[in-house]
């Protein structure tokens, strides 16, 4: 009675063994080996990421050493191992690799008694610190209040329950503070921020847009209490009308319309997305937001603000300076406009010119920054 189970059992080994050979023929080049099998004693083991990049996914982390073990000799009985060689996982994290970094003995393969070690991987990728804080963002006083409430619910997030937020949406001018805004939500509270574009969440094919938004949120829920920043979410929460210009678009949409709906209910994930066109904004998208956040140019007060705060960090002395007359100059400048297109333009002119900011240098710049941002291109509505 026992013999066809016996047969059984051992007729699945050889043909794990066999299909591996095959593969790794293929594969890697190797010549199909007639020696018998030989059990590794060991193997130390490296993660090496996925075959196609992922923009978020780093690497799975082993919990716990010795079920990792068991989980490993389990699907990779059988299977060849020397230097160098991949190991793809087929079950938790399919197709994520790992690199034989050491085997003994040599040219072995998996067994029962192989010891399976896991290299330990660096600082994880995905922990950004941000060494930015709420008093260094000037103005945007509604944005800051509502980021408190979330940065309290970061704090205890059971505590919120089903009342916790769960998606806002920034949107306004370029420049105003949404992205920096967010960072310093990250940084006060002390979670984690996965930041995305969401042109990088667009694949190359059908479907893998899909995969990514849900990969995305897995991987908050894993790192969770965290925070999801979705930049740029108008290019691919596009209105219904336009979607239709590209055909998986929509099923980008409606996997971020789950995700936001909190079907599977992750715990402790707080969603901020970002726009400057909240008008071509997928009214359904839109809808999930439970509240709209607008970022506005700073006014004259908020300007100079801004200018003394950063102008306080510059390399070079200002010299008789009225940073007042600058803010009355700027109006409609964003604060990035102010950094970037006054005072780091400025510097830089003093800087060829060997000389110390002067009043001057400044001036001279708003001319050029007006003209740079305030007149869309001739040809756009020709
Ligand atoms: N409210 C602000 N307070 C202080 N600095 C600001 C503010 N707004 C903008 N800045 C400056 O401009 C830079 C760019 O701001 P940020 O990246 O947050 O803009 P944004 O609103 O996300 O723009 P975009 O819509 O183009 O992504 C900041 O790093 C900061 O130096
Ligand atoms: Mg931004």
């Amino acid at each position: 009675m026992s013999r066809p189970i016996h047969l059984t059992i051992f007729d699945c080994k050889i043909s794990i063994v066999r299909s591996i050979q095959k593969s790794q023929t293929k594969a890697q080049g190797a010549k199909p080996g007639r020696r018998k099998a030989v059990g590794a004693r060991f193997v130390l083991l490296r993660p090496a990421g996925y075959p196609l990049k992922s923009i978020f996914q780093e690497h799975p982390v082993v919990s716990d050493p010795k079920l990792f073990e068991l989980y490993a000799q389990e699907q990779w009985y059988g299977e060849a191992l020397k230097p160098g060689c991949y190991l793809f996982d087929r079950r938790l994290y399919p197709d994520f690799a790992f690199q034989v970094v050491k085997v003994h003995p040599r040219h072995s393969v998996v067994g029962t008694e192989t010891t399976i070690k896991v290299e330990q991987k660096a600082e994880p990728k995905n922990k950004m610190k941000f060494d930015v804080s709420f008093d260094d963002v000037i103005g945007q006083e509604t944005a800051k209040r509502k980021v408190k409430i979330v940065e309290k619910f970061l704090q205890d997030p059971e505590k919120f329950g089903r009342w916790a937020p769960r998606n806002i949406l920034f949107y306004g001018v370029s420049g105003t503070g949404k992205t920096m805004i967010a960072k310093a939500l990250s940084a006060e509270a002390g979670v984690p921020m996965l930041a995305v574009k969401s042109t990088s969440l667009i694949g190359e094919f059908v479907g893998e847009g899909a995969r990514q938004i849900h990969n995305l949120y897995d991987k908050a829920e894993e790192m969770a209490p965290c925070i999801i920043f979705i930049d740029e979410l108008d290019a691919i929460a596009l209105d219904r009308r336009y979607q239709d210009l590209r055909g998986d678009v929509s099923e980008i949409v409606n996997s971020l319309l789950t995700e936001m709906d909190g079907i599977s209910n992750r715990l402790g994930v707080c969603t901020i997305a970002a726009t400057n066109q909240i008008e071509v904004l997928d009214a359904s998208v839109r809808s999930r937001f439970e509240e709209e956040i607008e970022f506005k140019l700073p006014n004259l007060e908020e300007r100079l603000k801004l200018l003394e705060k950063n102008a306080a960090t510059l390399p070079l002395e200002l010299e008789n300076v009225s940073l007042r007359e600058i803010a009355r100059q700027t109006e409609g400048f964003s604060g990035r406009d102010l950094v970037e297109k006054v005072l780091k333009a400025a510097l830089h002119h003093a800087i060829m010119e060997e000389s110390n900011i002067t009043q001057r240098h400044l001036e001279e710049t708003i001319p050029k920054a007006r003209k740079e941002y305030r007149q869309p291109p001739k040809e756009m509505f020709s």
